[in-house]
């Protein structure tokens, strides 16, 4: 695996006979770095003769990246972050039509991210929005759980919280899409006014809210409820909540990009990473979403989403280009660049 600089150096050293011949693969990857790295890792154990260079990008990153490289695609692959971004890349044709042989094998809500996109994208992993909040901070300020939307709004909790750049990370735009759903648009961006006074930062990627809560740099980190289980399976008091009035989910996807220069390496790797074999490292890594093929293994610390109130999440609406960017552009206008006021 080439990571960053070493992979620059590796793209440098292309011209040299000695490399010729191994298939390259360049991935982009938008969960956690660890699953990321350990994908890779894996996969070159498994196919020797396919070199990755990966990079981590959040969500909203991502797709601006295969957007920017259109006309000349340096990207094979995309594999992760929220299935938002994946839609949208899928109505602009940056993304290429691939009828998997395994979508027999994956849950209705990972196919319905195949069939929404005209086998554009797929769903790979599910898991609901929520956040975690540092118990010992909340214990030690005699701050109120956190149970429900409203409870964030206290005016308590002011510069305890973070939340990511909906443009940025695909969490955040969940979250965003999330609450627009619950609440309408008017009373969401009303909500999220109230709410950006307790906000003491927007991060770039979704999950490093709730890994500043473990280390007791915030109080509450709004993520997914995986990223905050995270965090509590590695020791840290992280308490995980699932939102009393519903909550939005994600279903995190994965896409071929269209004119890719290594289309052949890229569905080997897409093959592989839908079979429950390369699904069940997921859980080793700490990443605790529901994979997408029916036979993973769910692990014990994975949040049931049947115990959570969950929205019926519009996907193709909050996906498509238009709503995205309308969304996104009102959240500039109204929230960004003004945390804390
Ligand atoms: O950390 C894992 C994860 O929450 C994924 O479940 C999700 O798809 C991705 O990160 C979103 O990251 P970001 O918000 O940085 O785009």
């Amino acid at each position: 695996m080439k990571t960053g600089y070493a992979a620059a150096l590796a793209g440098a050293a292309m011209a040299l006979p000695a490399f010729a011949g191994a298939a390259e693969l360049n991935l982009i990857c938008s969960a956690d770095v660890v699953i990321c790295e350990k994908l890779v890792t894996e996969f070159e154990a498994a196919h020797a003769d396919i070199d990755v260079n990966m990079v981590r990008l959040s969500s909203g990153e991502a797709y601006a990246k295969v957007r920017a490289e259109a006309r000349n695609p340096q990207t094979d692959l995309w594999w992760g972050g929220t299935g938002d971004p994946h839609l949208q890349a899928a109505a602009d044709g940056l993304t290429m039509e691939y009828a998997s042989p395994s979508l027999p094998q994956l849950h209705d809500w990972a196919v319905k991210q195949a069939e929404v996109s005209g086998n554009r994208t797929v769903g790979v992993y599910t898991g609901a929005l929520g956040w975690g909040y540092n118990t010992d901070i909340f214990t030690k300020k005699g701050l109120k759980a956190p149970a429900c939307w409203a409870d964030l709004l206290a005016p308590e909790l002011k510069g305890e919280i973070q939340i990511a750049d909906p443009n940025s990370s695909g969490t955040a735009y969940t979250a965003l899409a999330t609450l627009v759903q619950l609440m309408g648009e008017d009373e969401a961006f009303d909500y999220l006014k109230k709410l950006n006074a307790n906000i003491a930062q927007y991060t770039k990627s979704g999950s490093a809210p709730v890994k500043a809560a473990a280390r007791g740099e915030t109080g509450l980190g709004i993520v997914f409820m995986h990223d905050a289980v995270s965090q509590k399976v590695e020791g840290f008091p992280i308490a995980v909540v699932a939102p009393c009035e519903g909550t939005g989910y994600e279903v995190g996807s994965m896409s071929i990009i269209e004119g890719a220069q290594n289309p052949d390496a890229a569905k080997v790797f897409y093959e592989w990473v839908l079979t429950p074999e390369a699904q069940n490292l997921m859980p080793e890594a700490g990443s605790f979403q529901i994979a997408s093929n029916k036979a993973a293994k769910t692990s014990a610390e994975v949040p049931d989403l049947s115990n959570i109130k969950l929205i019926d999440y519009d996907f193709a609406k909050y996906g498509s280009a238009e709503v995205r960017k309308a969304l996104l552009s009102r959240w500039d206008a109204e929230i960004g660049g003004r945390a804390g006021e």
